[in-house]
């Protein structure tokens, strides 16, 4: 018979910078599912790869001096790159694809083509906003209050050039009516009624071309064009499987996707844009597209532009790479974002690894040994509580197995460690230590150990698409073969008999205030040395939190463009919080001639006491702006320096410079 396949997808990364721990979520994920089936006897292709377009990547390597294509073969093949990255976390990828590849290319001209002979694709003109980091654009109407972009709220830039349209808002009806007679195309379910509501409010055609980003795959048919990111990026998951190009292969047996696992920040790329290019193109749809929450840290967003990032190599150095893949599968709820905190991961690891797992196996191990010379098989002599504990090994796998189904990766771990709880309780039951006084308690003493061993053998066969590092250490003091461990061998009874070899402790425990202490001492080292080093002046955060990702150049200015603003300094009269907004501070300032009224967004970095009586600076001639949503109207700009970490410094001057003073 053959096998059934399963075809799971990671997004393909930007190769910006260095992958954070945010970014192995995703891809842990990805392969936990993907081993997972595998054991089950699918046929799996799990691809991952890099988005190496566009023009913020062309923009970095501007900033660093090298061609694009040099800049992102560094970060993905070098040293420390994306490769080496997933090597270290054991990422079981079957497919690499990098987006500059030659077949993809070919397959990405190919499919443009076919949607523009098709009439899905035509030639207008653009006008309207964009957002370089969410590489989005977007129309007046759909700016946030600020004028920002609505998804990560930075700064847009206006545009306006010839360019090629995707006629996306043509499937709007059969994308509602995919999404209907589809339940699971979406999930989780919230998430789907965002899409819906995102189509219902008047779905646009998309813009697919720019003029202005040499970094891209031209069109065939006008080359001095270059494609959308966004249509140069789905593709990807076709091109990767040798559609329209003769490299590759698969398409005929992967296709459909059974999974696309994205962000919840890129579902709508994945419900929307992509069905209907697949539509356009007469394919089939994949199964099943899953948005999936994100890593917080202090309560934000892990990202490099806020410099939160936690560097999943220095983990992986301290605490061994499963301790940190089980973290981020257990620990944040799949859906729901997440926070990760150095409490939570070393409390993890003594509770669930260090105490439940590898106390059952280093307990079980040392009693075989010290009980029976390490070799041991069934008596039959069965008791009490043999028949919960085995009748849990043989129903685990199915509870398993169907919450990997669903996507609850948290919930199948907790009931593999359900099992490992169980057994250790039956530890504190069976008294193994009591039975060993009495030579007539043998056979019950070797029974008891036996289903020891069992309940180990079966929590190592499923751990085994988690932990790839740990279940062949188990296996290892089981003596059992590694190759072994596949769901075939599941359920109780199926292994003979037992001679196990004493190893290493799985997981050493950690001395949770020492360690706390040791981080805390790093994490200052590190802050010291970026205090050291010279910060680079951003952009003010009057109209955004998070910080292009990239340090912005913007074009030369001519000294009447600088003219043309008029700062000065201010006295702050008053300064409060705002009740509905985190990030702002209410201003009431004296400028020399009269009073008015800024909001700014550096309530993240001062208390509004702290500023009051103190001296700023101001844009002076900035056109008042509303904001929250119109609530307020914020008169100008209060100057601030942000450093590479996003941290904000308010710039202030001394009493004896008078209000209303000129800078310049
Ligand atoms: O979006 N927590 O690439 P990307 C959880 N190239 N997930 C996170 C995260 C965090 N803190 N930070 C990032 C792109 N991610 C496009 C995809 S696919 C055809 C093109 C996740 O490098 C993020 O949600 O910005 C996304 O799913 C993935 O990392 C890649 O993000
Ligand atoms: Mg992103």
């Amino acid at each position: 018979m053959e096998k059934k396949t399963f075809y799971i997808t990671t997004p393909i990364y930007y190769p910006s910078d260095k992958l954070h721990i945010g970014h192995s979520y995703t891809t842990v994920a990805c392969d936990a599912l993907a081993r997972f089936k595998r054991m089950q006897g699918y046929d799996v292709m799990f691809l991952t790869g890099t988005d190496e377009h566009g023009q913020k990547i062309q923009d970095k390597a501007a900033d660093k001096g090298v061609t694009p294509k040099e800049y992102v073969d560094n970060i993905v093949e070098g040293a420390g790159g994306v490769k080496d990255l997933w090597k270290l976390l054991n990422i079981s990828y079957d497919r690499f694809i990098r987006t500059t590849d030659d077949y993809h290319i070919k397959s990405c001209q190919a499919i443009f083509t076919k949607l523009y002979e098709k009439g899905d694709i035509y030639k207008s003109i653009y006008k309207g906003h964009y957002c370089k980091p969410c590489e989005s654009f977007w129309t007046d109407s759909q700016l946030d209050e600020n004028g920002c972009c609505p998804d990560c709220h930075r700064p847009v830039y206006e545009a306006e050039e010839e360019a090629y349209f995707f006629k996306t808002g043509k499937y709007a009806d059969r994308l509602l009516q995919l999404y209907e007679e589809n339940p699971q195309f979406i999930q989780p379910e919230s998430r789907k009624n965002e899409m819906i509501a995102f189509i219902k409010q008047g779905l646009q055609d998309t813009c697919v071309s720019r003029t202005t980003v040499p970094w891209g795959i031209p069109v065939p048919f006008d080359p001095k064009h270059t494609m959308y990111v966004w249509v140069d990026a789905l593709s990807n998951y076709i091109s990767a499987l040798g559609y329209e190009n003769d490299a590759r292969d698969g398409f005929e047996k992967f296709w459909p996707a059974d999974l696309h696992m994205v962000g919840k920040e890129i579902l709508r790329f994945h419900t929307i844009l992509w069905p209907a290019m697949l539509m356009a193109l007469d394919l089939p749809l994949p199964k099943r597209v899953f948005g999936h929450g994100w890593l917080l840290i202090n309560g934000g967003k892990m990202s490099k532009s806020v410099g939160n990032v936690v560097d999943p190599v220095v983990l992986c150095e301290r605490y061994g790479v499963d301790a940190i893949r089980y973290f981020l599968l257990r620990e944040i709820p799949f859906g729901n974002d997440g926070s990760f905190t150095n409490e939570a991961l070393i409390s993890r690891i003594n509770s669930d690894l260090a105490n439940d797992l590898g106390n059952l196996l280093s307990r079980t191990v040392a009693m075989a040994a010290k009980y029976f010379g390490g070799t041991l098989a069934p008596t039959g002599v069965t008791a009490d509580p043999d028949a919960e504990v085995t009748a849990l090994i043989g129903e685990t796998p199915d509870k398993v197995a169907a919450a990997m189904d669903q996507l609850l990766i948290p919930q199948a771990l907790m009931e593999i460690f359900r099992l490992i709880q169980r057994a250790n309780k039956y530890i504190d039951e069976t008294a193994p230590w009591a039975l060993a006084k009495e030579e007539a308690n043998a056979p019950r003493l070797q029974q008891v150990l036996y289903n020891l061993c069992e309940a180990l053998r079966c929590a190592a066969i499923l751990l085994n698409a988690y932990l790839p590092d740990t279940a062949p250490k188990m296996a290892a003091q089981l003596g059992l073969d590694p190759a072994g461990l596949v769901f075939a061998n599941l359920g109780y009874g199926k292994q003979a008999g037992y001679t196990v070899r004493k190893g290493e402790a799985l997981f050493p425990r950690i001395d949770v205030s020492k360690e706390l202490e040791e981080l805390a001492k790093q994490d200052e080292a590190r802050k010291a040395e970026a205090k050291g080093q010279a910060a680079p002046a951003q952009p003010a955060p009057e109209k955004s939190q998070e910080e292009p990702e990239a340090q912005e150049h913007l074009p030369e200015i001519t000294i009447d463009d600088f003219a043309k603003c008029e700062m000065r300094v201010a006295k702050v009269l008053a300064c409060e919080k705002l009740p509905e907004s985190k990030k702002l501070l209410k201003f009431r300032l004296f400028d020399g001639e009269r009073e008015r009224t800024i909001l700014s967004g550096i309530a993240k970095w001062y208390q509004p006491e702290e500023l009051v009586g103190k001296q700023v600076a101001i844009v002076a001639n900035l056109a008042p702006r509303p904001m929250m949503k119109g609530k307020y109207v914020s008169e100008g700009m209060i100057l601030s320096a942000a450093d590479s970490q996003g941290n904000v410094t308010v710039v202030l001057f001394p009493d004896s410079v008078k209000p209303g003073s000129q800078l310049g």
